[in-house]
């Protein structure tokens, strides 16, 4: 037997000296926070996304009294962009929190598909880890397509 390891590359930085356009994805992200809807957990989660094109889009968590219909705001986001801007892939996804395990596979597909790795920007505190490609976020994920 074979034993492996493997290692996650990132940058971390502090908010405040971030590339001004990173920074004011982060910003974005935050105020989407403000309009998150989580009456339930009182969790508010922002998340921005960059098209390829440059346009910056917005998203949050919008909970719901039947728990599994809530969604969390990295995938009403993601599902935004490709339903709005088929032709154009996700450059960078800013986030307020540290992506679930859900919203780590959607954003893998997306990837994927797009044959473009996506920036990941998570914000912890006042530091920001960021992440080269989605792969680095979730090792292993899920592959059949
Ligand atoms: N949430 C997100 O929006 N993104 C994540 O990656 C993790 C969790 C939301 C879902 C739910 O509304 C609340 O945070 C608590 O889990």
């Amino acid at each position: 037997m074979k034993r492996s390891s493997l290692t996650i590359r990132f940058s971390q930085t502090a908010k405040d000296k971030l590339e001004p356009a990173d920074a004011q994805l982060m910003e974005q992200a935050v105020e989407a926070a403000r309009n998150a809807y989580a009456p339930y957990s009182q969790f508010h989660v922002g998340a921005a996304v960059r098209l390829v094109t440059g346009e910056v889009l917005k998203g949050n968590n919008q909970e719901n009294a039947s728990f599994p219909a809530g969604i969390c705001a990295e995938r009403s986001v993601v599902y935004y962009a490709h339903a709005n801007y088929p032709g154009s892939a996700i450059d960078t996804i800013a986030v307020t929190a540290s992506p679930c395990g859900v919203c780590r596979q959607v954003l893998l597909e997306s990837e994927k598909r797009k044959k473009s790795p996506i920036r990941v920007l998570l914000a912890s505190g006042n530091e920001v880890r960021i992440f080269d490609s989605v792969k680095d976020l979730l090792p292993f994920g899920f592959d059949s397509f």
